[in-house]
């Protein structure tokens, strides 16, 4: 395996990692570590190795509550403990990978507006830790248009932790016209958590954001309009619940059953209804890719109506591909109409094509488009090398490396 490059897109909520050139990542586990909880323990007793990460960590902290305390390494998209992201990281390349770092370029991937700092960080840690011959850090939405083979779009982000609207034009991205939502599938989970407990009766005694989650990810939908759904619901109730149950762990000899209602198509309506929640963000997901998009140069816009591309787990929801389409259609046409009815209706204008694309597999996306650029022949020339760094230290990393050609 000597000299593939190991691609590493850390999410805020799941870690997707591979050898550069397979179709989809070998491992995706949770972004977090499991250690003795802080103060319950002395330094000196510490050992280096006491700690899980991923579903392991999840495992350890179910299993013994009072030894071990999951963290999560990364908050809405950026890493926020370094000393948990490493030791994820170490594992990433010797547990999992079973790879000598030295002889592996690695692939990162950043969200967008990520500080240069963390740049400059992780490098550090590549090259000075795990003494890796080569590293690329590339933007995940360029990674996502570059696993549809696009350099050209307007990337829509939904993870875990953050929803981005990203302009990518020529595999730049337009920095200045990017906007985010401060929601996305974990706030879901949680919205649709509460719903659950709120109405049902029993409460098992189960880990219920876990069944959560699975729920949303089974049954969650984006529906055409929320007050038709609701007259659905109403008319035949019967039809459109789901029945969900389990049993209650460690004997699992008890079982339960919960209904599933109209959580099943609100959650997901935070994209398009975020009043609904209560929060402080207000603007409609459709509403704001067009105000991304028109924020953008004047000849790029067309391109970027064209081609919206659909990255992350939380972009899944059956319907969402469609619902969005139309929701922007429909506001670029209006906007048209206007403009036209006010130049008394002289010029008819040309029609915006406006088109939202789903990838094979959306929350893989970013992976994918890293083991496709590790794959590509001049990929060295895309790395920051060691000799590089030695030379130069971290600041070799702080420009955005992925086609600097300076790196040469
Ligand atoms: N079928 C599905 N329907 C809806 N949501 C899903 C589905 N499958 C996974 N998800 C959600 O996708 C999210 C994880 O997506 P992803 O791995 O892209 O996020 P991430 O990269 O960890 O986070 P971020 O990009 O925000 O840092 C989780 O909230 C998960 O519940
Ligand atoms: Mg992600």
């Amino acid at each position: 395996m000597a000299n593939i490059p190991v691609v590493i897109d850390n999410g805020t909520g799941y870690t997707k990692l591979g050898y550069a050139g397979n179709v989809d990542p070998s491992y995706v586990f949770p972004s977090c570590i499991a250690e003795p909880p802080p103060r319950s323990v002395k330094p000196e007793q510490l050992g280096d190795m006491d700690f899980y990460i991923g579903q392991d960590a999840l495992d350890a902290t179910a299993k013994y509550p009072d030894k071990y305390f999951t963290s999560y390494a990364l908050k809405h998209g950026c890493i926020d403990n370094w000393d948990h992201m490493e030791k994820i990281w170490q594992q990433c390349l010797y547990k999992y990978m079973r790879c000598e770092p030295e002889s592996h370029p690695v692939i990162l991937t950043e969200p967008p507006m990520n500080p240069p700092e963390n740049r400059e960080y992780a490098a550090e840690i590549m090259f000075e830790t795990f003494g890796v011959p080569a590293l690329n850090i590339s933007a995940q939405a360029v990674l996502a248009l570059g696993s549809v083979d696009a350099v050209t779009g307007t990337v829509i982000d939904s993870g875990d932790g953050v929803t981005h609207i990203i302009p990518v034009y020529e595999k730049v991205v337009i920095t200045s016209g990017i906007k985010h939502i401060p929601l996305a599938g974990r706030d879901i989970t949680e919205f649709m958590f509460k719903l659950i407990k709120e109405r049902e009766t029993t409460h098992p005694d189960v880990n219920m954001k876990q069944e959560a989650r699975k729920i949303k990810e089974e049954y969650g939908y984006v529906c055409k309009d929320i007050a038709r759904e609701f007259q659905r619901y109403d008319a035949d109730r019967s039809k459109y619940i789901k029945k969900w149950s389990g049993v209650v762990p460690p004997k699992g000899e008890m079982t339960w059953e919960i209904d599933v209602g109209p959580e099943q198509f609100l959650g997901p309506e935070i994209f398009f209804h975020p009043e609904i929640f209560g929060l402080e963000h207000t603007t409609p997901l459709p509403q704001l890719v067009d105000e991304v998009i028109r924020g953008c140069p004047i000849d790029t816009r067309l391109p970027l109506y064209k081609n919206i591309l659909l990255s992350g787990g939380t972009t899944l929801f059956k319907n969402f591909r469609k619902r969005l389409r139309d929701d922007v259609k429909a506001i670029v046409d209006e906007r048209m109409t206007l403009d036209w009815e006010r130049r008394g209706g002289r010029g008819k204008p040309k029609d915006i094509e406006v088109t939202v694309e789903k990838p094979h597999n959306p929350q893989h996306a970013v992976w994918i488009g890293g083991s496709m650029l590790g794959s590509q022949e001049d990929f060295l020339e895309q790395c920051a090398t060691k000799a590089l760094y030695d030379e130069h230290g971290p600041s070799v990393c702080r420009g955005n490396v992925m086609g600097a050609a300076i790196f040469k």
